[in-house]
């Protein structure tokens, strides 16, 4: 198997009503504790490479680790970059073998990301990759970008037929109330989705797969793992599992994961050390750690993606 594009699995993805887990990925660790869920469940897989995880691991890198997890699970595993800010960007991951990435122009006007992505589109095609674009912009931190709280803004419906005719991409990611990071919601906030524009958007778009970005349910026990052994992080509320089941029954086919990864990692390394203050071979924090994503990304795959069986 080599590594694919995004176009099968989201055609089965749309017509079986359920959605692709896209991870984002930093180390050989994270990328065998997912790979090794996704291969127990026969699960399809986007593994994503944010340009800071690029940044911090190298590009090589990362590519050959992922061909080895193809090697070992025989899955259809898809290499995507994720929130590609610049044409040079994209083409340098297009050049350096990923089979998807996205152009996240959001942040800039609409005409400007139309024309950005469109530039993207048409150089990924040609070179058989296929383009994530975004329309509405999330809050939260991704890279050096932040959006502030309240500068978020929702997808606009009346815009994504013209902006998916005009700019040619295969998947659009859209706003309806998810945001980057471990803090999603104020402590007493009540979760919400705007599952009305999801609606609309997809009777605007039949048969077009969405994306949501921001996905983390931000699971509980590894916040309380991680302030029960020395951590110290503020209420944080994520997406609850069950909105983001009913997200992946209707056109959203791909949902991003991030954040619960580095809980998982974290809570599980905190507690290691917690229990083992004297152990210094990393071998021994990230066998557990490795365990704690798998095990994490499994839950993730069978009870909120559906997308067990489906390889
Ligand atoms: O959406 C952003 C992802 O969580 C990637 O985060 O840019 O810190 O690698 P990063
Ligand atoms: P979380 O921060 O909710 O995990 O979102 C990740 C993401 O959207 C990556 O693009
Ligand atoms: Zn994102």
């Amino acid at each position: 198997m080599a590594l694919v594009t995004t176009k099968e699995m989201f055609k089965k993805a749309y017509e079986g009503g359920y959605a692709i887990g896209a991870f984002n990925v930093n180390n050989m660790e994270i990328i065998q504790g997912i790979t090794e869920a996704a291969k127990e469940q026969q699960a399809p897989l986007i593994l994503q490479v944010s340009s800071g995880a690029r940044k911090y691991a190298n590009h090589t890198y990362l590519v050959k680790l992922v061909e080895a997890a193809i090697i070992e699970t025989d899955l259809p595993i898809c290499l995507h970059l994720d929130h590609g800010d610049t044409f040079e960007l994209c083409k340098s991951c297009i050049d350096g073998g990923f089979t998807s990435v996205m152009i996240d122009g959001s942040h800039h006007d609409y005409e400007d990301n139309v024309a950005l992505t469109k530039k993207v589109v048409e150089y990924a095609h040609d070179h058989g990759v296929v383009v994530e674009g975004e329309l509405g912009k999330l809050e939260g931190v991704e890279d050096d970008v932040k959006v502030a709280e309240g500068e978020g803004s929702y997808t606009d419906p009346d815009q994504v037929l013209d902006f998916v005719t005009r700019t040619g991409v295969d998947s659009l990611a859209i706003a309806i109330g998810t945001s980057h990071g471990a803090y999603k919601f104020k402590p007493g906030m009540k979760p919400q989705l705007r599952f009305d524009i999801l609606d609309e958007v997809s009777k605007r778009l039949p048969g077009f797969p969405i994306v949501l970005h921001g996905a983390s349910s931000v699971m509980p026990e590894f916040v309380k793992m991680i302030n029960e052994n020395g951590g110290n992080m503020p209420d944080a509320i994520g997406i609850p599992e069950d909105m983001l089941r009913e997200a992946a029954t209707k056109a959203v086919c791909k949902i991003n994961i991030d954040s619960d990864l580095r809980l998982a990692m974290t809570g599980t390394i905190r507690k290691y050390f917690a229990e083992n203050p004297s152990h210094f071979d990393p071998r021994q924090y990230l066998k557990p750690a490795r365990e704690a994503i798998k095990g994490m990304v499994a839950h993730k795959i069978v009870n909120v993606l559906g997308c067990n069986g489906k390889a």
